[in-house]
């Protein structure tokens, strides 16, 4: 698992984002993780790093360094991986050697499985180098087996509006086309409502299954959700790899708990939950994460 964050309201929003939002649940799920930080912020060897907040201080990992890495564990045989996941990336050399490392892992595991969430940006702005949108249109979205972009990060990678429902299924035809056989748009604001859509093509060429989750939008900025949201969608896609829906019923109804939660315990502190972003309760939603409670169904198209 590779990712890190830079984007300048997670900085801000101090912690869970990036692999810390994304580790831990997958370890709940029982996968066994290893993280690669392409940044260090806070967090070191499991040790909060109480300087320098919210002033940026820390390492970020170049492509080259990433290389290493891959290196030291292909001489000790240790590139053996079921799945990638990739988050947040920064830069266009640190994407590409991405893509190199994929094609490394697959050449050891020709089945491994690519979750890339194509963090470019949210509501219409960006937080990534343009550069890096090609790149990800181009080279990286063809060889992913997942993708999980939310509304505009669709748009950029289709170059196709979604002002619809209608319209988010036919990105998501669109993305398959390019490569990925699972497609989840992560949310799509219509009507107060966010709207989860999800496609799914069991063969190439065929036409995919697809489905809809509606959630009433809460009104408050969480940060984090997204790395959450992709880490979930993984770990239950494992688990029913012909059942997307499900997955994304359970990824959805764990996250919608571990929200209503923080929500909670901010009211509860006596804070005004619109007035800052607020940060998920992981680690008191473990039962959430283990064992959710199915509320939010997937409608089939
Ligand atoms: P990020 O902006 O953190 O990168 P993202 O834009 O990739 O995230 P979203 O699609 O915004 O991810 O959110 C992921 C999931 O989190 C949504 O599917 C939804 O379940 C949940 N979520 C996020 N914010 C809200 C909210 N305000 N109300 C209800 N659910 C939310
Ligand atoms: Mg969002
Ligand atoms: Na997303
Ligand atoms: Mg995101």
């Amino acid at each position: 698992m590779i990712g890190g964050d830079m984007r300048e309201k997670e900085i801000m929003g101090k912690g869970y984002v990036g692999n810390k939002s994304a580790v831990f649940p997958l370890q709940l799920l029982g996968y066994d993780v290893d993280p690669i930080n392409s940044v260090q912020k806070f967090c070191f060897n499991g040790l909060e790093d109480l300087s320098g907040y919210p002033t940026f201080k820390g390492q970020v990992l170049n492509g080259q360094q990433l290389w290493q890495l891959i290196e030291g564990l292909e001489a000790n045989d240790l590139l053996y991986y079921t799945h990638l996941l990739t988050g947040y990336i920064g830069s266009v050399s640190f994407l590409n050697t991405i893509l190199e490392v994929i094609s490394k892992l697959r050449s050891v595991n020709p089945e491994l499985s690519y979750v890339c969430d194509p963090v470019l940006g949210d509501e219409g702005k960006l937080y990534v180098p343009e550069e890096l949108v090609s790149v990800y249109r181009e080279k990286v979205v063809p060889v992913a087996s997942m993708l999980t972009p939310n509304q505009f990060e669709a748009e950029l990678l289709t170059g196709f509006r979604i002002q619809s429902e209608k319209d988010g299924r036919e990105a998501c035809n669109l993305i398959h086309a390019a490569g990925p056989s699972k497609v989840v748009i992560t949310s799509i604001n219509i009507d107060g409502n966010l709207l989860v859509i999800g496609s799914h093509q069991k063969q190439k060429g065929q036409s995919p299954t697809q489905f809809k989750i509606v959630i009433p939008k809460i009104p408050a900025y969480f940060t984090g959700t997204g790395d959450l949201m992709t880490a979930l969608l993984l770990g239950w896609s494992n688990k029913f790899p012909d059942n997307l829906e499900k997955a994304a019923e359970l990824a959805v109804s764990s996250l919608q708990a571990l929200l209503q939660r923080t929500l909670n315990d901010y009211k509860s502190a006596g804070h005004d939950p619109q007035s800052t972003s607020l940060e998920i309760r992981l680690i008191q939603s473990q039962d959430d994460i283990r064992s959710p409670q199915i509320k939010f169904k997937a409608e089939i198209y």
